[in-house]
């Protein structure tokens, strides 16, 4: 039997029987019944805003999985490009594929130097990396406005592999210049998370980073690849939409990114554990957060009502980090924060648990990455995910975004000239 609601306006009786179709209701009935009545959905939380292929969450089992492959088996066999072009395109790419692609991420790394040196020459020395990062790639389109023909698939790929080969060099030279290092060029024999590696710390021509980092990073890399419909990538389809270039459409997210609510948590997490201090203050800490003083942040998410997946494997990857480095004082904190917050009812009842961003920080911190390049770490992830969702936007040749609003303010009234004020 056919799933369905039923709506009834009790203004006039009339009733609409709408089917249950993929877990969500059709918006075009209740626009039918109810034309003029807006659906109010404050942070868009139960609205669909699309059907997407890219990514399944189930929050309440914790579960995510990309294209179907779960999140658990990519971080521990995949590669950070072969995962880019399973997003991108629907599917693991075969051998001669993936060689295709890889060749191409690898050799289009490179940033026009009037760009780079100008354009990031142009901020304080102390510039936070992401507005280096959002500004860099909303000026990349300046260098490639073909890419304004979004309808062309071969032109869409040509701007989706530059920028996911392109975003690491931006980042690298962002956390470079706010330290008056030398830009250092790509190497192209390098893979994706050691090239990256070696633009930030190489100095001497002599770095070599350890392969349990290199394995973290890609994993890392991997687990932030893709999340559904989250803010950063809505940013993006809601520029994308009203058919503005890709570059502009990603600068978007990782404006969006940028917030300590959704990508800045990771720097959030790191500054609120210095803060706490001591393994003694705990307690403290968590009685000033159900007091609504502070929120508990890497804790609590829209859609994951359980553990999240990635903050599983982060866990467990930060002690394969500090077996190598040595362990990150935070880390006792961070243990301690989550034990006594998982015992206690105020995030029992509440459904908080941590998420991607509770440990990541300190994995991050633990390779030697200053807290604000935290999150352009997470926007050097998402882009493959921010991409695949632009492109399947592009393919679905969807409605430019434009959601109404229950309007508050005054009523009409006329114009006061200022001596009457
Ligand atoms: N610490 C304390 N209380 C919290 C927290 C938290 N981290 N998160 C939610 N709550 C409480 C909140 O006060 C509210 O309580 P009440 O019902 O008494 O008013 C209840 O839980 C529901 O919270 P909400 O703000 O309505 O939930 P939301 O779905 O709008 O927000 C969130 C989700 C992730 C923004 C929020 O949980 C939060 O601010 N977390 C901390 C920031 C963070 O870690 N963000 C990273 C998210 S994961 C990576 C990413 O996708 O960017």
């Amino acid at each position: 039997m056919e799933e369905s609601v039923t709506l009834t306006d009790n203004r006039t009786g009339r009733s609409i029987e709408i089917p249950i179709v993929g877990g969500g209701v059709d918006a075009g009935a209740w626009r039918k019944l109810l034309g003029g009545i807006w659906f109010n959905d404050p942070g868009m939380a139960t609205t669909a805003v699309t059907s997407s292929a890219v990514a399944e969450i189930d929050g309440e089992a914790g579960i995510l999985r990309y294209r179907g492959y779960p999140i658990e088996q990519l971080a521990e066999r995949s590669t950070f490009p072969e995962v880019a072009y399973l997003l991108v395109y629907g599917e693991l790419p075969t051998g001669a594929q993936l060689d295709e692609w890889t060749f191409e991420i690898t050799r289009h790394t490179f940033i026009h130097e009037n760009f780079r040196k100008r354009i990031y020459d142009a901020f304080h020395y102390d510039a936070h990396p992401m507005g280096l990062l959002v500004s860099g790639v909303a000026g990349l389109s300046t260098f490639y406005p073909e890419a304004k023909d979004i309808f062309d698939p071969d032109n869409r790929r040509a701007q989706i592999v530059r920028l996911i080969a392109k975003m690491p060099t931006l980042a690298a030279a962002a956390y470079r210049f706010s330290r008056g290092l030398p830009f250092q060029f790509p190497e192209n024999a390098d893979d994706y998370p050691t090239r990256f590696l070696k633009m930030m710390f190489d100095v001497g021509g002599d770095y070599e980073p350890d392969p349990p980092l290199v394995q973290a990073m890609r994993v890392l890399f991997i687990l932030h690849a893709d999340h559904g419909q989250n803010c950063s990538t809505t940013a993006t389809r809601v520029v994308g939409s009203s058919h503005a270039d890709p570059y502009t459409a990603i600068a978007a997210g990782c404006a969006a990114l940028y917030g300590p609510l959704h990508g800045g948590a990771n720097e959030a997490v790191i500054d609120m554990l210095t803060q706490i201090g001591s393994y003694d203050e705990v307690d403290g800490f968590i009685a000033e957060v159900k007091a609504g003083k502070h929120r508990l942040m890497g804790f609590g998410h829209r859609v994951y009502k359980n553990y999240d997946p990635r903050a599983m494997i982060i866990k467990a990857a930060a002690h394969d980090v500090f077996k190598v480095i040595g362990k990150n004082p935070l880390l006792d904190i961070a243990l301690k924060l989550e034990e006594v917050a998982l015992a206690d009812d105020y995030f029992v009842s509440r459904r908080l648990y941590p998420n991607v961003d509770f440990y990541s920080g300190l994995i991050y911190q633990a390779l030697g990455f200053p807290t604000n390049m935290f999150t352009v770490l997470f926007a050097i992830g998402r882009t493959p995910g921010w991409l695949a969702h632009w492109n399947e936007m592009v393919e679905q040749k969807s409605r430019i975004y434009r959601p109404r609003q229950i309007y508050t303010g005054a009523p009409k009234r006329d114009y006061v000239p200022m001596k009457d004020r």
